[in-house]
């Protein structure tokens, strides 16, 4: 495919400079755009990145730029067709994803009024946490279609879930398949029936006990990582699942993939940002898509929907 188009990445953290460096790396874009509120922290990594073009062998050029208070600097990001937002406080040992609401809320609504005022017509892809009320907020303060704002979280803990699987069968992790669901968080949605190792069912596999201990692991994988780093959280798998959406968007792909996307009637759910499988095109979302779902994990998702959803209704506030 030829190289096109633009994308941005809000905030050159972790999060964001891995993004920034596996979107170059596939070298489909003509311009990748980086910038952070910290004076000359986005310009020196887009030079660094820039600098591994000829060794890693992608033409796509990185532009730093740094962002002020009174979005100064946010031109950068005009004609971009995605932006990803990553700015914001990550957690701390200890901390849960609830405890940034409120610095990540004001940090939100300064990105997102400027996305809105540069990027009109841009897809949003926010990885900004607690994932699902920032996720809301970037669409209230953007004000985009719906289908233009979403969440990554579910292609990190299916990626998780798979690794783990892989992990304790000793298998590619290319022959497993898993999928979660519902929200990125203690109401994450595993859901076991579509989970197989080379076609095969998981549940004949493992026990459910085993199954069951990897669920919790997956559940808990940020917090893990968090705490073996005591400062900073993960960032090389979250940045793979965020400019692997990214990827999606920009091909046109219609690749169906488990992101945080508005439910409108699907699974019988409206009216919330939620952990569900999407079909992603240019514009975003094409299609939430219904994963056929046993009892038990409907069950699961709607108790997700209902969690997310209270914690939504007052986004607008923050
Ligand atoms: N969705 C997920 O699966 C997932 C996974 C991991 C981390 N996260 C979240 O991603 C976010 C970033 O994590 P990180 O590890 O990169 O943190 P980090 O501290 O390394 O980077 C955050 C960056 O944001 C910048 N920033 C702060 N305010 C800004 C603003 N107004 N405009 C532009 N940039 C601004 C900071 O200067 C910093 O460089 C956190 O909220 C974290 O919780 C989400």
């Amino acid at each position: 495919m030829a190289r096109s188009g633009k994308v941005a990445v809000i905030g050159a953290g972790f999060y964001g400079s891995t993004t920034a460096m596996r979107l170059a790396e596939y070298d489909i874009f003509d311009t990748v755009v980086l910038t952070d509120v910290v004076d000359g922290k986005a310009e020196g990594l887009a030079l660094d990145l820039n600098q591994s073009r000829w060794i890693e062998g992608f033409e796509t050029k990185v532009v730093g730029q740094t962002t002020g208070p009174n979005g100064e600097g946010y031109e950068a990001i005009a004609g971009s067709d995605i932006v990803v937002i990553t700015a914001g406080l990550p957690r701390k040992p200890g901390m849960s994803r609830m405890d940034l609401i409120e610095t990540n809320a004001r940090i939100m609504r300064q990105v997102a009024e400027n996305i809105a005022k540069h990027a009109p017509d841009t897809v949003v892809i926010n990885v900004a946490n607690p994932l699902d009320e920032m996720t809301a907020l970037a669409q209230i303060v953007t004000g985009f279609p719906y289908q233009r704002v979403i969440g990554q979280a579910g292609m990190l803990d299916t990626a998780r879930f798979t690794h783990f699987v892989a992990e304790e069968l000793k298998v590619p992790v290319a022959s497993v398949t898993t999928l979660t669901l519902g929200s990125h968080g203690d109401t994450m949605v595993p859901v076991a029936s579509a989970c197989t190792v080379d076609g095969k069912p998981l549940s004949e596999l493992l026990s459910p006990e085993k199954i069951e201990e990897l669920v919790v692991r997956t559940r808990n994988g940020g917090a893990e990582v968090v705490a073996l780093l005591k400062t900073g959280s993960a960032y090389y798998a979250p940045s793979a699942a965020a400019a692997r959406m990214a990827k999606a968007v920009h091909e046109d792909s219609g690749d169906v993939m488990p992101v945080c996307a508005w439910v409108d009637g699907e699974y019988g759910l409206s009216g919330a940002y939620l952990g569900v499988e999407a079909q992603l095109g240019a514009g975003g979302i094409r299609k939430v898509i219904e994963t056929p779902l046993t009892a038990e994990e409907q069950a699961l998702l709607v108790e997700a929907y209902e969690a997310v959803k209270a914690k939504q209704a007052d986004v607008k506030d923050l």
